[in-house]
Order: structure tokens, then C-alpha cells, then sequence
């Protein structure tokens, strides 16, 4: 299947839509995750605070696509950032995989100071090829530049909240500068999703498109690669299909400007937040 694409700084395609798998679980969780593989996903975002690997594995087997067609990624939680290498060995094990295509330290907990620690552990883990791409999630462009300082190895992606109501235009801006992939957490906005926002329904009207779709247009438009979570076969590939609608400049510059002052959905300040 074609599918647009996103590229990271060494050259790697990844789809350009992925799928988020919280909070997918138990039996219902593999029959969401295998739905959205047999949909046409191709990137399945997961992390060990999801509790969700062994699921998102099964459904992987269950699925019969060809593990080389599927790029994984997991995250890192708080408490492992002493023992990066270890954790991603477990993850391997409940996964029965021999490799990841990328890992991700979930959040930077600053007051815990071991961040960069945790960084040295992903780039063992790739020399020693347990995982192809390192990168991070919820890091602010002076967590991007301590790891890069401390270390010279620049993250190939940061994950961070991104939706129409909180677009990061700094940060975005502030990882293409260095040459880092913005992948998109809780793109629609969760349960604050602004699907019946005038510019929004504007441009679903106008483009023959759901507002869904219209979120996930947006993204793409701004650089940025989303991870929409869905339990419906029907919303998972309208999401999928949102690829082929492209919003006017004028259409991204009204959605965008749905952005509030405090647009966060919890107080999810990487500063202050600490996730272990
Ligand atoms: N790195 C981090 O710290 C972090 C934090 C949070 C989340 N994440 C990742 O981001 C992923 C997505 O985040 P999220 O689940 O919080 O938020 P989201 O994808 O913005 O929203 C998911 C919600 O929107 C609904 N939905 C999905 N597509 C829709 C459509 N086309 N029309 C109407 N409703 C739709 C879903 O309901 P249905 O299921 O009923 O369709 C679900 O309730 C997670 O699964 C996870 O992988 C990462």
C-alpha cells in the first residue's frame, strides 16, 4: 500500500499517521490494535507505562504483516531512566522481538537529573542494535540541547502534545532546527477535540471531509506526524485516509488559530510534570 510519508534525519520513511495504542488492552485491546494493522497502519506507537507491549505484539502475529513492514516504537518510563538498556531488554522480551524500531524516553522528569543517563542507556541499546532510532518525547528545546551537549547524538524524534488547541509552533520550529521528527500525542485533542469549531467544519465541508480528518490534514500541513488512537475500524481508517486531504494555507492558518493560551489537556508542562 502507498502511503505518505515523513522522513528522519538519516533518511528513514516512516508513514506519515501512526497509530497511539493507550489505552488498548486485554482482548479487546489486541482485536483494536490488529484492526488498525489490518486497516493499513504501519507505525504503532506504544511504552511500558501503557502496559500494552504483549498486546500490541499479538496483534502484530495475529495480523500476518511482515514484521519488516511495521516500524514500532516504545517509550521508557521514569523509573527505568538509570537502567535505559535493561528496559528496553524487557520490552524485547514481552514482545518477542530481537529488535525496535525506535525507543523513546517518555518524559524528561528533570528533578530526577538522570535524563542524559537515560539517553547513554538508548544509544548503548542501538550500538548493541537492540533498536534502529532513539528519540524522546516531552523534551523542551534546552532538554534537546542537554543531551546533545552531553553526549553529540541528537534525538531522531520528540513526541510531544500537539493539537489545534495547543500547536507548539516554538517547538515545533525548535526541532526542525535541529533536524528532529515531531510526532503528535493526543492529536485530535482528546476529549477537548475541537471537531465542531467553525474553521474546522469549514474546511470538512469544503473538502468533502470529516472533522477528524481535517485535524489530522492540519498536522501533516504543519510538519507534523500524528498518532491518533481509535477502537472503531470505521474512525481508524477515516484517520488513515485524512493523508489525502490537503487543507489551503488559509484553512491551516484558521485552524491553528484555535490555539488557547493554556491549550495543554492536563498540566502537562515537561518542566514541571514527572511521569515515573
Ligand atoms: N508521549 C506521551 O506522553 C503521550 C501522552 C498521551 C498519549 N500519547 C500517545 O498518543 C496517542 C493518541 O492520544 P489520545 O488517545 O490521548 O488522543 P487522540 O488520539 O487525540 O484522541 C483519541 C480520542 O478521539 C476519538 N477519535 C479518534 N478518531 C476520531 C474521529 N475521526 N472522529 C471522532 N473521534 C475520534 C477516540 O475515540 P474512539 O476510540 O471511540 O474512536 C478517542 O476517544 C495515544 O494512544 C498514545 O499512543 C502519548
Amino acid at each position: 500500500m502507498t502511503q505518505t510519508t515523513r522522513s528522519l534525519a538519516d533518511g528513514t520513511t516512516l508513514p506519515a499517521i501512526g497509530f497511539g495504542t493507550y489505552p488498548l488492552r486485554g482482548d479487546d485491546g489486541v482485536a483494536a490494535i490488529r484492526s488498525a494493522i489490518e486497516v493499513g497502519y504501519r507505525l504503532l506507537d506504544t511504552a511500558v507505562n501503557y502496559r500494552n507491549e504483549r498486546e500490541v505484539a499479538e496483534a502484530v502475529r495475529a495480523s500476518g504483516v511482515p514484521r519488516d513492514e511495521l516500524f514500532i516504537q516504545t517509550k521508557i518510563p521514569g523509573r527505568d531512566h538509570g537502567n535505559a538498556r535493561r528496559s528496553i531488554e524487557t520490552s524485547l522480551e514481552i514482545m518477542g522481538l530481537d529488535e525496535l524500531d525506535a525507543v523513546l524516553i517518555h518524559w524528561p522528569n528533570p528533578s530526577q537529573g538522570l535524563f542524559v543517563t537515560a539517553w547513554e542507556g538508548l544509544i548503548d541499546a542501538q550500538q548493541a542494535g537492540l533498536v534502529r532510532h532513539i528519540g524522546v518525547s516531552n523534551f523542551t528545546a534546552a532538554h534537546l540541547d542537554a543531551l546533545v551537549e552531553a553526549t553529540g547524538v541528537t534525538p531522531a524524534i520528540n513526541q510531544i502534545e500537539l493539537h489545534p488547541l495547543f500547536p507548539q509552533d516554538a517547538q515545533r520550529a525548535a526541532d526542525a532546527e535541529r533536524g528532529i521528527l515531531t510526532q503528535a500525542w493526543s492529536p485530535m485533542g482528546k476529549r477537548e477535540a475541537p471537531f465542531d469549531a467553525a474553521p474546522v467544519v469549514a474546511a470538512a465541508q469544503a473538502h468533502g471531509a470529516t472533522p477528524g480528518q481535517v485535524i489530522l490534514a492540519w498536522h501533516l500541513a504543519v510538519g507534523s506526524l500524528p498518532l491518533p488512537k481509535s477502537t472503531s475500524p470505521q474512525r481508524q481508517q477515516e484517520n488513515l485516509a485524512a493523508a489525502q486531504v490537503a487543507l489551503t494555507s488559509a484553512e491551516v492558518s484558521a485552524i491553528g488559530g484555535l490555539a488557547r493560551e493554556d491549550g495543554r489537556l492536563f498540566d502537562g508542562d515537561p518542566d514541571l510534570h514527572e511521569e515515573m
